[in-house]
């Protein structure tokens, strides 16, 4: 039987084996655009001192450096993933950061206990393209759950470029350099290839859109570098 890569157990133990080269091989293969579009996507939306933010999909934690200088030592952050390797990794990151308040979750996006309308801010990077189309809405509806009325939310993915030279690039950059680079430097090269086919077959983008539109996020898309990434940002009803 053919594996069923959006499922939860595969795309946790993924991430599990990804973990120990993610942050390394993310900067250095996309030449530092991957931690530029986070850091904007996290910059673009106010977030003042004292709040509350939640980090979805965190990963090993590389937005929380754009965080908590603005959330401050009064504010709390939230930062939630499934995969128990990236929240070792995350706990690491937690010990330089002690006088700050950081709650992690280990758990499903889907199943979390984070409480109803209790976060002012969203924060989702990367974490998209591991989604079917039918569970962008349950994503959607999450992120609108957990944010209080006039709360904002930002998201941020890489994307296929509309511009057909740029699309050979993305192609060329997914297919040969990622694979090529992984096979030297990560510790489970084959778990790049994947990354290829997610990003490959994701064209979510309008459709979160019309989902958090749909549900009161009032969202809008930024593009970027000639729609390399989207970003979707919004604040709810
Ligand atoms: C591509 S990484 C992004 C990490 C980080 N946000 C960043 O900016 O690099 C996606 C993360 O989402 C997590 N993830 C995917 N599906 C999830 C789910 N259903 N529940 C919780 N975490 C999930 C994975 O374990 C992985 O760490």
């Amino acid at each position: 039987m053919e594996e069923n890569i959006y499922q939860d157990h595969f795309v946790a133990k993924l991430f599990d084996r990804m973990s120990p080269s993610y942050e390394f091989m993310n900067s250095l293969t996309s030449l530092g655009f991957y931690p530029f579009w986070r850091q904007q996507a996290i910059e673009i939306i106010s977030i003042g001192k004292g709040k509350k933010v939640t980090d979805l999909l965190t990963g090993p934690g590389e937005s929380w450096k754009h965080i908590l200088p603005r959330i401050g030592t009064e504010g709390e952050l939230t930062a939630l993933d499934f995969s128990t390797s990236m929240i070792q990794l995350a706990e690491k990151r937690k010990e330089r950061y002690p006088e700050y308040n950081i709650k992690l979750h280990c758990e499903n996006v889907f199943n979390s206990g984070i409480k109803d309308n209790s976060q002012d801010v969203v924060i989702c990077c990367y974490g998209l393209k591991t989604f079917e189309h039918a569970q962008l809405e349950q994503l959607a509806l999450e992120i609108l759950r957990i944010l209080k009325p006039g709360g904002s939310f930002s998201l941020v993915e890489v994307a296929m470029p509309e511009t057909q030279w740029l699309k050979n690039c993305y192609r060329f950059y997914l297919g040969k350099v990622i694979p090529f680079l992984s096979k030297f430097l990560a510790e489970n090269p084959e778990t790049y290839n994947y990354l290829e086919t997610y990003s490959n077959n994701f064209e979510g983008f309008d459709l979160m859109l019309a989902h958090l539109e749909k549900h009161g996020g009032n969202p809008s898309m930024h593009k970027r570098f000639f729609g390399c990434a989207k970003g979707i940002t919004g604040v709810k009803s």
